[in-house]
């Protein structure tokens, strides 16, 4: 079985101080046990939200690392800096870092490693434009980004990894894809996954969708197959809304 995961990815959203409100709020809730709750801050939020998650079933992750170990590499931050800080997870290839910041895949590949090799795990975007969805080739783009994006990752570390299969066109649009459509997407990424190594694997591996989740929509979405979760911006920005994520991906 899969454990379900709610992945709050909060952009380029909220302060030191906010996420240390926002902490202390969702620390007072009471969380399903069945599903995995992570927050995704910007960097220099990070060791406030370390600091908050200690001692609690909520785990911290980044929305991006540097795959270089060290150097002269003016603005990044690597591996090492942010599992030393406790992290559990970083986001690799957000199509906002694909489009905004020119993220390869090739760079989506070196960082999935180096994050694997630090014992964190790699939640890792793919999805198809608007345009691309309209000339039917969604399936082979997403298929393409899974398969680049874990280039010489065995078995045993794919597991690991998370996938998210995020549609550009839903990002923040408030237009979700139909819950029968994420499926059907997310199953492409699953067949992809037993196409590159075997069935097994294929079935151990989490995929999550994103794009305009809301607590409104999420128990249909979990209620699909082969979605294991959701990586969510705007809904997650609001304690609220984060817990009903939570206990609508429940099966307790
Ligand atoms: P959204 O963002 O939930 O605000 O659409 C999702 C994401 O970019 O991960």
């Amino acid at each position: 079985m899969r454990t379900p995961l709610i992945a709050g990815n909060w952009k380029m959203n909220m302060n030191v101080r906010e996420t240390e409100s926002f902490m202390d709020d969702l620390n007072k809730e009471t969380l399903p046990k069945d599903v995995e709750a992570l927050i995704c801050a910007p960097f220099i939020n990070l060791p406030a939200l370390v600091d908050k998650t200690e001692n609690t079933a909520i785990k911290a992750g980044a929305q991006n690392v540097h795959f270089e170990d060290n150097g002269a590499y003016t603005g990044e931050v690597s591996v090492q800096m942010l599992s030393d800080l406790g992290l559990s997870y970083v986001i690799t290839g957000h199509s906002e870092r694909r489009e905004l910041f020119f993220e390869t895949d090739e760079d989506v590949n070196k960082k999935n490693h180096k994050i694997l090799s630090a014992d964190m795990v790699p939640i890792t975007c793919v999805g198809e434009t608007e345009e691309e969805r309209n000339d039917g080739q969604a399936e082979a783009k997403v298929s393409q980004q899974v398969t680049a994006a874990l280039a010489g990752l065995n078995s045993d570390q794919v597991i690991e990894v998370v996938i998210a299969y995020e549609p550009i066109w839903a990002i923040g649009t408030g237009q979700s894809a139909s819950s029968d459509d994420a499926n059907r997407m997310c199953e492409v990424i699953r067949t992809t996954l037993a196409d590159l190594y075997d069935d097994e694997t294929a079935e151990k591996v989490r995929i999550l969708y994103g794009g305009s989740v809301k607590p409104a929509t999420i128990e249909d979405l979990m209620s699909k197959t082969h979605i294991d979760g959701a990586l969510v911006g705007g809904a997650s920005l609001k304690v609220d809304d984060f817990v009903a994520l939570l206990n609508g991906s429940s099966h307790d």
